[in-house]
This record gives C-alpha cells, structure tokens and sequence, in this order.
C-alpha cells in the first residue's frame, strides 16, 4: 500500500503548515521522510519506556543508517510524567545536548509523550522544530493532529500548555503493532467519535470493519486513521485556537473527564475509555431531551460493545463510590464552561453533532443521578 500525505494548512498568511505522513515503513525510512526536513543531520527524540522497549532500537538503528546523530530522552510512562518536573529534565537534556533552534526533536510515542515534547519544543530556544511520530491509535487519529501541547496541574489536566504546531507527523502504522489491546481499544473510541460527530457513512463503515481497524489490518487501519485525520485537520484548520468548531471534537469528554476525574485520571479509567462511555452518555442526554432518535443510542452502544469498548458506568471497576454530586463538581471545571454554564456536544443524530450553551446544571445532575441509580 502506498503512504498518503495528508497536508495540514492553517491560514495562507502565517507559515503554518505541515503534511501526516500514514502508512508503513515511515520511521525504517529516514532518508525518504526526515532527512528533508533536518537542517543539519542531527536529531534528539523523546520516548517513555514502554516505547522505547519495543520502538526506539528499529528507529535508531535507521538513523544510524541514514547517519542522522541523534540524542535520546526516556520518560516514565504514563500521565504522571505530563509533569513541570518532567519537562524540566526534557528542556535541561535538550540544551545539554546543544539542540538549536533549527533542529528537530521527535516525539516517539503515544499522546503523553507528544504533549510534553510539543510543549518542551514551544519554549526551547524559544521554539525549535518539532516532530510526532505517534505510536497509539489514540495519538495517531487525535493528538498528534492540531498542535495542542500541555501538562498537568494539581489543578487539573492539561491546564499549562501552548499552541505550538508540529513540522510534520509520521503516523507509521507499523508501530502500533507492539500496542496492549486495551490501549487500542481506547484510541479505537476516538476513532468512533469522528463518524458521530459530523460523518454518518464513516460510521456505518466501522460498524462493518471495525474489528479489522482493531487487529490492524493495513487497508482497515490506514482508511480509519487516514478518514479520522482529515476530519480533525480539516476542523483544526478552521478553529485553530478552539474559538467555536473545534469544541465539537470534545463529543463525548465532558461526561468522560468528569469519570477520568473521579478516578484521578488513573489507569482504572483510561481517556478512550472516558470517551467511549462519555459519547453513549451525550447520545442518551440528547435523546433523553428530544434532540437525537433513541435508534441512534442503540446503534451507537451496540457497536462500541461490539468491538470491546465500556459503554456504561457500570463497566468500570469500583463505580460504586461515584455520586452524582462529585461528578458534576468536576463538570463545572470543563474549559467550556462560561459564566457557570455548562456547554455540552450533543448529537441530533448520528454523524451530525452541535455545541449547546446554558445547559442547566440542574438538568445534568438529575442524569448522573439517574444513571448512578440504574
Ligand atoms: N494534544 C491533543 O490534542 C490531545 C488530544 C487527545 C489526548 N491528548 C492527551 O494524550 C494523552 C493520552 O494519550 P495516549 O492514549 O496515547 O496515552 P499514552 O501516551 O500514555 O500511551 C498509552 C500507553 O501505551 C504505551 N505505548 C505507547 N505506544 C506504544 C506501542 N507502540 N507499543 C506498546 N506500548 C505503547 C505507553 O507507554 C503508555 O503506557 C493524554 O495525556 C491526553 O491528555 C492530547
């Protein structure tokens, strides 16, 4: 199969553009992809430890082969590393390793990585050149695409960061292979999103081949990756900083950071799986007010808990301790909310999701209530 270059361009007056490279073979490849790219033949790539076990030597060594110099950075896995200290040790090592402005560094793996690299990236030296090469589907189809970059706070996720576009990403298919099946699981939600939130044709196309999506069979994997990319590049382009459409891409994760939330944003819930149980929630809210068909809901749940994914509260482990009255605190933290308002992305259908202002908190509340009872 040949690779397909998905280019990214923002407003033709700023010089924000770039081009997602999906297919195999992109990181074997160095002097076809990267080598372009570079200023100098100097690299510095940031990974965590689970990636860098199964990723990092079979792209290093095509480094060497290509005789790019590179330097290397290994974070602990997981959110816990989206951390002020972490990006600390990341900016110290790059200035050590004497990387300048103009050269690249490389985000190998999954979201948490390309957050904290893309935010390391937008200070050092003021901003140097930045590249994903995501490793999780999760990464893959959504963070990697749209330059959001950040850490976590005591306050909260994702609080401290900056909008800071990548020079490319290479999305190679092949690293997902080494990928826990509950990790694909989670990213395969995100997927699902796209087609709910604003293409219903996609949607019936995973219900017939998602489970091929799943066991990463090229052609499957390749079309959902590649459909899921030029929706998010193509909303992203237009709302680059998240003034109006770009909230519609949140379909799905105020209900499901409020259950991330819960549980500390701990591995007890992980964000695909928020997500997945979060868009279930936003389609039975709709429904529930007479915005979208309750025919919808179903196809929806069914199809989630046809490949795998958690559709209900109860599918997630110790969900007795959550109250209704906790879950809409956390809520109220969402970035959305304006003047103490809730705004939520609801769908009137499959494939066609809108942003709702001022919805009464009152309402929210009796639904957790109500799901919290059932
Ligand atoms: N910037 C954005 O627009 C955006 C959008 C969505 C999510 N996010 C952020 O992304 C993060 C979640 O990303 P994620 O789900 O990729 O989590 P992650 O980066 O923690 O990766 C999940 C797990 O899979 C492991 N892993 C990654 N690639 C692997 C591979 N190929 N083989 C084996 N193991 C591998 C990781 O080490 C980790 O343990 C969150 O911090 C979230 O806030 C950002």
């Amino acid at each position: 199969m040949n690779n397909i270059t998905l280019p990214v361009r923002f407003n033709p007056s700023t010089p924000q553009q770039y081009d997602i490279i999906i297919g195999n073979n992109i990181l074997k490849n160095p002097d076809k992809y990267l080598s372009p790219l570079l200023a100098r033949a100097k690299v510095a790539i940031v990974t965590d430890e689970h990636v860098a076990a199964f990723q990092l030597e079979p792209f290093t060594n095509s480094l060497k082969e290509a005789g790019i110099n590179f330097d290397t950075i290994i974070i602990p896995a997981g959110e816990e590393s989206k951390k002020f200290k972490t990006l600390e040790m990341i900016l110290s090592k790059l200035l050590a390793f004497g990387i300048e402005r103009r050269d690249a560094v490389i985000a190998l793996g999954g979201g948490v990585v390309g957050d904290i690299t893309g935010f390391a990236c937008s200070m050092l030296r003021r901003g140097c050149q930045f590249i994903q090469a995501p490793t999780t589907i999760l990464a893959q189809v959504d963070s990697s695409v749209g330059g959001k970059t950040a850490i976590n706070s005591t306050q909260g996720k994702n609080l401290i960061g900056a909008f800071y576009q990548p020079r490319a990403v290479f999305t190679d298919i092949d690293t997902l292979s080494t990928l826990p099946q509950r990790e694909r699981r989670a990213g395969y939600a995100e997927i699902v999103k796209y087609g709910l939130l604003g293409d219903r044709e996609f949607f019936e196309w995973l219900e017939k081949h998602g489970k091929d999506v799943l066991a990463l069979e090229v052609q499957s994997i390749s079309y959902a990756v590649r459909r899921s990319c030029e929706m998010k590049a193509q909303i992203v382009e237009a709302d680059e900083r998240e003034n109006g459409k770009r909230a519609l891409l949140n379909l799905g994760h105020t209900f499901g950071h409020a259950l991330e939330g819960a549980y500390g944003f701990s591995s007890k819930l992980i964000h695909g799986e928020g997500v997945s149980i979060g868009m279930v929630l936003a389609f039975e809210y709709a429904a529930a007010h007479q915005q979208c068909p309750h025919s919808d809901v179903t196809l929806v749940k069914d199809h989630l808990q046809s490949v795998g994914c958690p559709t209900e509260i109860t599918d997630i482990v110790d969900h007795h301790h959550l109250s209704a009255d906790r879950l809409m605190e956390l809520m109220m933290q969402d970035k959305k909310v304006e003047d103490g308002n809730l705004t939520l992305i609801l769908p009137n259908a499959i494939g066609n999701a809108v942003i709702k202002k001022d919805i009464p908190t009152s309402s929210v509340h009796a639904f957790w209530k109500q799901h919290l009872t059932t």
